[in-house]
């Protein structure tokens, strides 16, 4: 048997050489197997040293194991040749300009409703009015009960409201279908005087088109003191809505009816698009209707326990979407909800 080092070096040369001829990173793989792997021919040679006498082994072993690192290192720059190459290759392929400027990072933005939702609440909290909230699922007691919608009156119809399963001898749970009933949660936990925004989230069982929504958020306003009039109710809101909508604009209180107001408005703003003249958008009138609002119903105050002759106060209750989708120039309520980034980007 030849000496081991010539053995180490025919073997060496041998693997130096097919190393080189190796054509793809795949055959690269299959030589390191081959020399340098556990059962490589390199490797075992190297596993016969220490059995050698102990002059010959130590005059092979340092060179032998240069030898090997050289090889290794071979390995090595054959495998980043390889890779490079395919690097380039995909590159020229792809027909990537890599000196082209990245794309500006995007960034995060607050959406359009939360913008118009903060705008309200930052005017009305500088009105006093500070923040109060109610679950989303509600009793029929806080939703119409205690609010004077008696079980026969029309808003109770079950086609607008969600009503929860729940089990047999509890209370019955709906969604809320507006976020009046914080009123009275408020009124129940607090003695006046009260002054309160309400915002939030209210459901209604609607079919959903460019103007409706069956989710959609509201918010609330509520007053009470000793001797709070209907002009404290119209200089508040005139007051918002000017900070609203801009100095010039014109407000209108329309007689309406809700069951816990009396007496109850409408309020409409002069037109924000044509200033009153009469445009497409507010259908001719030279007016928009805005909110619904009045004083505080006397069965109300009783559902509380607060003394009618004692207490007065007022309330008020917006659409947030319709007054965002007017400020905005937004003409389908859903763009809201969608969150496609061209529509989100607009804004904030
Ligand atoms: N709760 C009413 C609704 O959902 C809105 C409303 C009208 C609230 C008049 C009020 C109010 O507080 O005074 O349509």
């Amino acid at each position: 048997m030849a000496d081991w080092i010539e053995r180490w070096k025919e073997t060496s040369s041998a693997a130096e050489r097919s190393i080189a001829a190796a054509g793809d990173l795949d055959a690269l793989e299959k030589e390191r197997v081959a020399w340098l792997g556990r059962s490589g021919k390199l490797n075992l040679l190297m596993k016969e040293l220490p059995a050698l006498p102990e002059d010959r082994r130590r005059a092979w072993g340092g060179p032998a194991n240069q030898d090997k690192n050289r090889i290794v290192g071979l390995l090595e720059e054959r495998k980043e040749s390889f890779e490079r190459a395919a690097l380039e290759g995909a590159l020229t392929k792809a027909e990537i300009d890599p000196t082209l400027p990245p794309p500006p990072p995007s960034r995060g933005r607050l959406h359009p409703l939360t913008l118009a939702l903060d705008e309200m609440i930052s005017i009305l909290a500088r009105l006093g009015f500070s923040w109060a909230e109610g679950p989303n699922a509600e009793t029929e007691y806080y939703n119409f009960e205690a609010l004077n919608i008696p079980a026969e009156h029309p808003a109770r119809d079950t086609q607008d409201t969600f009503f929860l399963k729940t089990r047999e001898g509890s209370p019955g749970l709906l969604m809320r279908t507006h976020t009046s009933p914080v009123q009275i949660r408020r009124m129940e936990s607090a003695r006046p005087p009260i002054r309160i925004i309400a915002p939030g989230r209210v459901f209604r069982h609607e079919a959903v088109d460019a103007s409706h929504s069956a989710v959609f958020h509201q918010i609330e306003g509520l007053y009470v003191d000793k001797n709070v009039s209907m002009a404290d109710l119209k200089g508040t809101l005139d007051t918002f809505l000017q900070c609203l909508f801009g100095s010039q604009t014109k407000t209108r209180f329309r007689p309406s009816n809700f069951p816990f107001t009396e007496p109850s408005a409408e309020v409409d703003i002069s037109c924000i698009l044509c200033g009153g003249s009469g445009c497409a958008a507010c259908k001719r009138s030279g007016w928009m209707e805005i909110l619904g609002c009045g004083l505080v119903h006397p069965n109300v105050f009783k559902a509380v326990d607060y003394n009618p002759e004692l207490w007065s106060g007022f309330a008020f209750g917006l659409g947030v979407e319709r007054i965002a989708m007017l400020k905005l120039g937004v003409t389908d309520i859903r763009m809201f909800y969608e969150n496609d980034v061209r529509f989100l980007e607009q804004w904030g």
